[in-house]
């Protein structure tokens, strides 16, 4: 597999064409963003971290019959992935109210959500990714009817299986945002699941464990996105003292 030219430099990854045309490459990279790209840092082992952590959890969702892009892992920061068509979409669930939606709603934050919430928002930095719904992706031709039954279909099913493995963890996954792309006819699951697009809370404490800790100063980012690989047994090297 012979990495070719850079596609796309988003902010934490670099996506990079390869020889084969249906193959590409994700660099995870240890830059890090927040409210839109406004704040931004680079830490120290957390493109290692992510990409392992992806890893991990493309291949339990792929175990468990959720169609991903990801094929395997090339280097510490590096995986090869399908070349999909991405949808410009993002799927959101949420379990406990917390984030935007307290923002947008005034809802108390921390509430259980039964049935869990699914929200659709635009990939749009410049518009800060608002929120749509199936009117707005039919209309505006960014997905199929059929398209937009799927996503909500792995999305949920993917809540099943992701809720149970972080619960037996120790921690709750208060919600997360999952892209998808079209490969030769099928829609699959994109991008990457790691604690950059999810919040984990730990089941006991409420302690948070996932981006939050960067979006609100708390410290010990890659520190936690690395004990959450370790509860649920992500293979990471021994970290630093
Ligand atoms: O900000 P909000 O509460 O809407 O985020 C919901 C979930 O989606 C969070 O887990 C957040 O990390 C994730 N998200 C994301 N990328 C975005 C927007 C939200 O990963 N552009």
């Amino acid at each position: 597999m012979k990495k070719l030219a850079e596609l796309y430099a988003g902010k934490a990854k670099t996506v990079y064409t390869t020889n084969d045309p249906d193959q590409l490459i994700l660099h995870f990279r240890n830059d890090t963003s927040a409210f839109d790209g406004e704040k931004i840092a680079q830490l120290d082992r957390k493109g290692m971290v992510n990409n392992r952590f992806n890893a991990f959890m493309m291949q339990q969702l792929e175990a468990a019959g959720i169609p991903t892009h990801f094929d395997k892992i090339l280097s510490d920061e590096e995986s090869l992935v399908k070349n999909l068509e991405m949808l410009p979409i993002e799927c959101v669930v949420r379990n406990i109210s917390t984030g935007s939606l307290v923002r947008r709603l005034g809802v108390e934050d921390g509430l259980d959500l039964e049935p869990p919430i699914f929200e659709f928002f635009l990939k749009n930095d410049e518009l800060h990714d608002p929120m749509i719904n199936d009117y707005h992706i039919i209309t505006f031709n960014w997905a199929s009817q059929p398209e937009i039954e799927r996503m909500k279909d792995l999305t949920f099913r993917i809540n099943d299986i992701l809720k149970k493995l972080f619960f037996d963890a120790g921690l709750l996954l208060v919600d997360y945002k999952l892209e998808f792309g079209r490969y030769q006819g099928e829609l699959l699951l994109g991008d990457e699941f790691t604690p950059d697009g999810c919040r984990l809370w730990d089941a006991k404490t409420r302690e948070k464990l996932d981006k939050d800790r960067f979006r609100q100063g708390l410290g010990g980012v890659v520190e936690a996105y690395e004990e959450v690989g370790r509860r649920l047994g992500v293979e990471l090297p021994s970290s630093k003292a």
